[in-house]
């Protein structure tokens, strides 16, 4: 854990005060791959070792929540080689993180439909979910066939079977009692969003929990992003002035 301020380059980011949750759009593997004349799975290969390195990092550093967008509901679209290749290194890394456990000390879980996924798959990212729930300083969430639309259906479907089984009431309906029917439930919201790759939009990631969320974009691909771009966001955030529609 780090405290205090620490100089990175000309810039200093305060320890004491990071973000308690930060949200990453992981994107821009097949741009990088493209750029090294290699098959985009070569990106993806890439990306996955960012992952490792941000969640190592994140935890070193203290931060709370780390949750990352790994694969969204739109992007079955993609040719099946390049599914497949994803959720093998997916598989790969969840094999590994069950194996270092002990020394990673992350709690890991998932925010998605994992329905569809293939079952060996399905049973690794709940076996790796219950394992980890005591390590609870440091939480990395995986959002796996994750769209914020389909989150809220989801959620607003849950939520109408309560009434409809008389164990809710529709004018019992607050924000907080939907939020506990999202996949991040019990999740604070992400105070910062970060997209690198150039590209400037949510692509269906939290909607509904981005509502008050700071946002950062830099250019640099994924497989390129490294410990500074973290903290380049983060100081970024915390020159920020937050107002939540007060003065
Ligand atoms: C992000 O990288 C990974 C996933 C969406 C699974 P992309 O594969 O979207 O990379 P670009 O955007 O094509 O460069
Ligand atoms: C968003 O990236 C999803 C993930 C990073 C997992 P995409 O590459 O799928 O988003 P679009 O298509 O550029 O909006
Ligand atoms: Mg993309």
């Amino acid at each position: 854990m780090l405290f205090g301020k620490k100089s990175v380059g000309l810039k200093t980011v305060d320890f004491d005060h990071l973000p308690q949750h930060i949200a990453i759009i992981m994107d821009g593997n097949g741009r990088w791959a493209k750029r090294r004349h290699i098959p985009r799975s070569g990106g993806h290969a890439a990306g996955a070792e960012t992952f490792r390195n941000i969640a190592t990092y994140a935890k070193e550093i203290g931060l709370r929540y780390l949750t990352v967008y790994a694969f969204s509901t739109e992007n079955w679209k993609r040719p099946k080689d390049e599914v497949d290749a994803i959720m093998r290194l997916l598989h790969n890394y969840l094999e590994e993180a069950l194996r270092d456990m002990e020394k990673n000390q992350i709690h890991m879980a998932f925010f998605g439909d994992l329905t569809p996924l293939d079952p060996e798959l399905r049973a690794l990212c709940e076996k790796v979910e219950s394992t980890s729930r005591k390590y609870v300083q440091c939480n990395v969430h995986i959002c796996l066939n994750y769209g914020g639309r389909d989150e809220i259906m989801h959620a607003a479907r849950s939520f109408a079977a309560d009434c409809t089984a008389g164990k809710k009431r529709p004018e019992e309906l607050t924000e907080a009692l939907f939020d506990s029917y999202l996949y991040t439930k019990g999740v604070p919201d992400p105070d910062l969003i970060i997209r690198p790759s150039g590209e400037q939009r949510l692509s269906n990631f939290l909607l509904w929990q981005a509502a008050y969320a700071e946002f950062y974009f830099t250019d640099v691909c994924w497989p390129d992003f490294k410990k500074e771009h973290l903290l380049n966001a983060i100081r970024a955030y915390q020159l920020r002035q937050r107002r939540f529609g007060g003065t």
